[in-house]
């Protein structure tokens, strides 16, 4: 039996909502044992900004710190429009990813066969999708200086982000997706715009020295990340693990997203190195979506992304897998009954609402397990 301490961090909009149904899970896997959870919860964001004048306080990072691993809803919205720059709610989200090194962001697009209609793509596209879009998530133009808005004087203001990548930072990204692609179909695709871009050219070197010095068993395939977006949706299918920038990864997850009927649905882990002291790796667990503002209190939105990414979270950092594995299933057998949220839900389909898909996820979790 063991003890991991979690720290859930709804944030704002959604993400309560979809949080609630996280610890409706946890409180299942409590009861059946033998592992413990114990969690906290935590301010960030728009929620922690009303409270602190922050996006993430000290406090709330040395407990993310901490952590055996960390749970987050989403951030941001309307509300704080006005705020500074600095202070935005979407801050609290970065600072979480740099200041533990999050540096890889997993977003696997599965398509569960009864969804293959609620793509925007045709089921035969679709059916059977199994994609890896590995997201690099600490460098690139997201945390590039300078990064600054300048007045010229002359009615004009110049803007510039930078993007930075180091040749380490290229090659532990790497690593990551050749050792998750020998576990999968053994295929990466690496996308950037090496025609346009010196860090591209960077990127697609140490992406093919590293293959060809620690991973030749692997098939590698280098794209041009604007026709690769478009190959993502003319044949999706072959594709196995995609490796990319940290802006291009945020793109195309979300229109990879649609592959399998909906943002609501994707989960994804953003994974660090392994702590010397604690044998753990540093891990934070969020769905791709946003805060969604336009359906946000209104008990309309999915938690299936929230819900498979604590999934995440028992496979990648608490090795257990038949637990992650039971939640999969239960997500799937749920969806086979046709329940359906508004926003997978086909025309004449009838909705049921956070809650709702909540406890048939659970009810199909205690029968499995019964
Ligand atoms: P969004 O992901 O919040 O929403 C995009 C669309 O998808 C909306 O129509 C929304 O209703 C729908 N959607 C998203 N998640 C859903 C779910 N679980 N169930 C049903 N429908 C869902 O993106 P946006 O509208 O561009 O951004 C809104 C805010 O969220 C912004 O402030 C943005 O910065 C922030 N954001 C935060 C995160 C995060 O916290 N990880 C991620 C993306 C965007
Ligand atoms: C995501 C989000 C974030 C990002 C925002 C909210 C900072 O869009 O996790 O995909 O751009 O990384
Ligand atoms: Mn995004």
């Amino acid at each position: 039996m063991a003890t991991h301490n979690l720290l859930l961090l709804p944030g704002d909009g959604i993400g309560p909502e979809v949080m609630a149904e996280v610890k409706r899970l946890i409180e299942f896997f409590n009861k059946k044992g033998p592992n413990r959870f114990v969690y906290e919860e935590g301010l960030v964001g728009g929620a922690s900004y009303d409270a602190d004048k922050t996006s993430i306080s000290d406090v709330t990072m040395e407990k993310a710190k901490a952590a055996d691993a960390i749970i987050f809803g989403s951030v941001g919205g309307p509300k704080w429009a006005d705020v500074p720059y600095e202070a935005r709610p979407e801050a609290g989200l970065l600072r979480l990813r740099k200041d533990l090194d999050l540096y890889a962001n997993l977003r696997p697009a599965v398509t569960y066969p009864a969804l293959a209609d609620a793509s925007s793509l045709k089921r035969e596209l679709v059916e059977g999708l199994d994609i890896m879009i590995l997201r690099e998530l600490t460098g690139g133009v997201y945390f590039g200086e300078p990064k600054t808005i300048t007045d010229l004087g002359n009615g004009q203001k110049r803007a510039v982000d930078t993007q930075v990548y180091d040749t380490y930072e290229i090659e532990r990204i790497s690593r990551v997706a050749f050792e998750l692609a020998r576990k999968r179909n053994n295929k990466v695709t690496s996308m950037e715009k090496h025609n346009v871009m010196k860090s591209g050219v960077l990127w697609k070197e140490v992406v093919q020295q590293t293959h060809d010095r620690e991973f030749k068993d692997v098939k590698l395939e280098h794209q041009l990340a604007d026709s690769g977006g478009m190959q993502l949706v003319k044949n999706p299918k072959q594709f196995d693990v995609i490796v990319c920038d940290n802006l291009f990864g945020d793109m195309l997850s979300d229109i990879a997203a649609m592959l399998t009927g909906s943002l609501g649905m994707l989960a994804s882990a953003s994974l660090g190195e392994v702590d010397p002291k604690t044998k753990r790796r540093k891990a934070m667990y969020e769905p791709v979506h946003g805060s969604a503002p336009d359906i946000a209190g209104k008990g309309l939105a999915n938690p299936i992304a929230m819900i498979a990414s604590f999934g995440m979270a028992l496979r990648y950092s608490f090795d257990m897998g038949a637990e992650a594995d039971l939640i999969d299933k239960a997500i799937a057998a749920t969806l086979d009954k046709g329940i359906r949220t508004a926003d997978i839900a086909t025309a004449g389909e009838k909705t049921v609402s956070t809650t709702e898909m909540g406890s048939a996820i659970l009810a199909e979790m205690e029968a499995l397990s019964a």
